[in-house]
């Protein structure tokens, strides 16, 4: 199934998230790019929240952020609203953040993982579907924080 797809990153990920867009475009997914596009020092929290925005907002599926550790941005990302990021640094926690957390926004370190297993990591993440059941309400009691403040 093809997506749309948001992906944003810092300076430190520049390389690798012009790896993972071709890989993307290449199986056929819709993407787009929110930056950052220069290798200037940057803060990863404006690229965080962009991404987060676009996939809240509907106007992208799912999210993809790359910073130095993954940490930062994912971070910044969970701030908004309906957002649920995880790091992921191999595709078994990929998965289970799909199929038992619907994440909504994966995250991983460009000074983490090299370029073939983040896009294990990525191709992992999109071939998994969140599994329901008794894990939705715990996606539900999640969200339920979210009312709280
Ligand atoms: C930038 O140097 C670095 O702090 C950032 O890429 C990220 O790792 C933060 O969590």
């Amino acid at each position: 199934m093809y997506m749309k797809i948001g992906i944003g990153n810092d300076h430190s990920a520049l390389e690798l998230k012009e790896e993972i867009i071709s890989f993307l475009r290449e199986k056929g997914h819709e993407v787009t790019d929110y930056g950052t596009n220069s290798s200037e020092s940057c803060d990863y929290p404006v690229y965080g929240e962009k991404v987060a925005r676009a996939v809240a907002g509907g106007e992208v599926e799912q999210g993809i952020l790359i910073c130095g550790t993954g940490l930062g941005i994912s971070l910044a990302a969970n701030k908004v609203k309906g957002i649920r990021a995880a790091v992921c640094s191999e595709p078994f926690t990929a998965k289970m953040a799909r199929a038992h957390n619907n994440c909504n926004i994966l995250a991983f370190g460009a000074r983490v993982v090299g370029s073939e297993l983040a896009k294990m990591i990525v191709g992992t993440w999109l071939n998994t579907e969140f599994e329901g059941g008794r894990h939705q309400r715990r996606v539900d009691m999640i969200m339920e924080i979210e009312e709280k403040d």
